[in-house]
């Protein structure tokens, strides 16, 4: 399969009063043409910053300190950032965040909305992107869609916002969506209609999706390949199947088991000890060691390199 973006030793620092925080610390991931990713991790692992980094969306505070981001063989962290929001954002990348209702303009109709989208991003006769509209909302089974897009944001559920700004991505034909937590704002039912549509579109489109979350259960119904990221690193690369039969790292395997178990959601998982250090001075060697079970005296003096250790499954842990 064809590699649509890769992300090699990513490094981003941000710059705070307190000193600097070392967000990502060589982060290595690589996505294939028409697969659902999942970054998954618990809270303030670096997942956000880095779709963020992916589309040149890091807060003003960020550094770049190394790596490169490569799609189709273009590495994103060199375009300027007027070129990332002429040539990539939007037509080739898009992004949905986990409030839809901040993404929407309160001041205009559903239609015009989209209709504005394309506009930006497609070229298509202004006669034509009616039709489009009608289509993507079509496409994300939003009922009556010949009337509802006369409607303004504040007229629709939070479901129905997060599936209008699907439709939005949908009609602009990005090649890459990347849907940082888009279901935690969304009440459980809805989350689950939500994840529906997007498992239709899989099939339907060859969509390809970075999807970030903390939730378990949901990475596992939609995604083919998964990164685990610890602290700013990552901790794994695999594919779904070896994520539930043959996990490597201590940390991917505590994830699993407790998956097995009750809980799904990472933040309540009380199988394992302590959190995520800040990374302000994040743990020396690998930052897992002190949570870490399997830990040995080098695993505080030396980070473990990611190692591939078979096809689409790399690891990085000294006792792998
Ligand atoms: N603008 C910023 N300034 C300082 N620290 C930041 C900033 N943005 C993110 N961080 C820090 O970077 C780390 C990773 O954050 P994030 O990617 O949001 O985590 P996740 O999405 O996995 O929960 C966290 O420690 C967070 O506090
Ligand atoms: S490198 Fe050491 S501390 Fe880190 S996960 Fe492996 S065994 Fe545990
Ligand atoms: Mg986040």
């Amino acid at each position: 399969m064809e590699e649509l973006l890769k992300i090699e030793q990513l490094q981003v620092a941000f710059s705070t009063e307190e000193g600097p925080v070392e967000a990502l610390d060589g982060v290595e991931l690589t996505i294939l043409q028409g697969t659902f990713h999942g970054l998954i991790g618990e809270t303030g692992c670096g997942k956000s910053v880095t779709g963020q980094a992916i589309l040149g969306l890091l807060d003003n505070n960020a550094l770049i300190k190394g790596g490169r981001i490569l799609y189709r063989d273009q590495d994103l962290l060199r375009l300027s950032p007027r070129k990332i929001e002429r040539t990539i954002r939007g037509k080739e990348i898009a992004m949905i965040f986990q409030d839809p209702g901040s993404s929407l303009n309160p001041l205009f109709t559903i239609k015009n909305q989209i209709e504005e989208a394309i506009r930006l991003h497609r070229k298509a006769p202004a006669e034509k992107r009616e039709e489009m509209v009608l289509q993507a909302l079509k496409q994300v089974k939003l009922p009556d869609a010949e009337n509802l897009m006369y409607r303004y944001p504040h007229q629709l559920s939070g479901g129905m916002k997060q599936r209008v700004m699907i439709a939005m991505m949908l009609a602009c034909n990005p090649k890459l969506l990347i849907a940082d937590e888009p279901t935690t704002a969304l009440d459980v039912s809805i989350q689950a209609q939500f994840i529906k549509v997007l498992k239709e579109l899989k099939e339907k489109l060859s969509l390809t999706v970075l999807y970030i979350t903390h939730d378990l259960a949901v990475i596992s119904e939609l995604c083919d390949y998964v990164s685990v990221m610890y602290a700013g690193r990552i901790a794994e690369n695999l594919s779904m199947r070896d994520l539930f039969k043959d996990p490597r790292h201590p940390y991917t395997i505590k994830l699993v088991n407790s998956v097995l178990g009750a809980t799904t959601t990472l933040d309540q998982l009380e199988e394992i000890p302590g959190s995520v250090p800040r990374l302000i001075n994040p743990p020396g060697g690998c930052r897992f060691h002190p949570r870490c079970e399997e830990a040995i005296p080098v695993c505080s003096q030396e980070a473990p390199p990611l190692r591939e250790i078979k096809a689409n499954h790399s690891v990085a842990c000294h006792r792998r």
